[in-house]
């Protein structure tokens, strides 16, 4: 099945208000009203860019969506600090990410944690972007396919099939991230494709084929096109690339 590749920025903790309009807007003066033919694209900027973000690429007509870094999984409350799914999407977002492993190493993230974020998303209509991912030292053992495979039962579990369809699985070696140093195109397609056979375990064929697996990791314009070619890499979960229009505008048109 063809699946339309989705390219998401994820701009971790980086850009104020001012630095978010401009950047939006010069990502939003190069845009072309056919790429939304050929690739869908998410911006995930932090939470208080989100609101400028969104109104500079709707006064566009830009069909570039918005989505939040993290979310937590209660809808409101006495959680100081955390930001719900309602809240999130009054500003239009259509997605957030979940699990990404700073948020897991550094925020003391855990896959029921994960999982009951990815719940919250979808009973409210997003899609949760899971991310998973090994560490050098779980890769260098040898047992990559097994821990990663494992984060995405544990991100999933009691999520039914329906629910999981628009949802989207980054598969980001930790070793990879902001490091400069990208997976191979073989050690991408491997694993990508081993999360595909466990989706396709929980949900079926058809809903694991139609589910896009992104692969995350130092993706920039010298690597996206080996990468992309690989059958079960459907797009990018792009860090530093994303923080320039160029680099970014450039990631999206190799998925023309
Ligand atoms: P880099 O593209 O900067 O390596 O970051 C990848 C990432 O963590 C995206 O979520």
């Amino acid at each position: 099945m063809a699946r339309k590749p989705l390219m998401a920025g994820n701009w971790k903790m980086n850009n104020t208000i001012g630095e978010a309009v401009v950047l939006t807007q010069e990502i939003s003066n190069q845009y072309e009203k056919e790429w939304p033919e050929s690739v869908d694209i998410v911006i995930c900027p932090p939470f208080v860019d989100l609101k400028p973000a969104k109104t500079v690429f709707d006064f566009d007509k830009t069909k570039i969506a918005v989505g939040a870094q993290n979310v937590y999984g209660e809808p409101a409350g006495a959680f100081t600090g955390e930001i719900s799914v309602p809240m999130i999407k009054e500003i239009g977002c259509t997605c957030s990410i979940v699990g990404h492993s700073e948020r897991r190493e550094l925020f003391g993230e855990t896959n029921e944690g994960v999982n009951k974020k990815v719940k919250a998303l979808v009973a409210a209509g997003l899609y949760a972007i899971v991310c998973v991912g090994e560490s050098l030292a779980v890769r260098e053992e040898g047992t990559t396919d097994e821990y990663v495979c494992a984060q995405v039962r544990a991100a999933f579990a009691g999520v039914d099939a329906r629910e999981a369809t628009t949802c989207v699985v980054a598969y980001e070696p930790i070793w990879a991230i902001g490091t400069g140093r990208t997976a191979t195109p073989e050690q991408a397609e491997a694993v990508c494709a081993a999360i595909r056979a466990t989706l396709s375990e929980m949900f079926g064929e058809e809903v694991a084929e139609g589910m896009r697996v992104l692969y995350g990791g130092s993706m920039n314009p010298g690597n996206v096109g080996e990468l992309m070619v690989q059958p079960n890499v459907d797009g990018g979960l792009i860090g530093g690339a994303s923080l320039k229009a160029a680099s970014f505008v450039q990631l999206i048109e190799a998925c023309l």
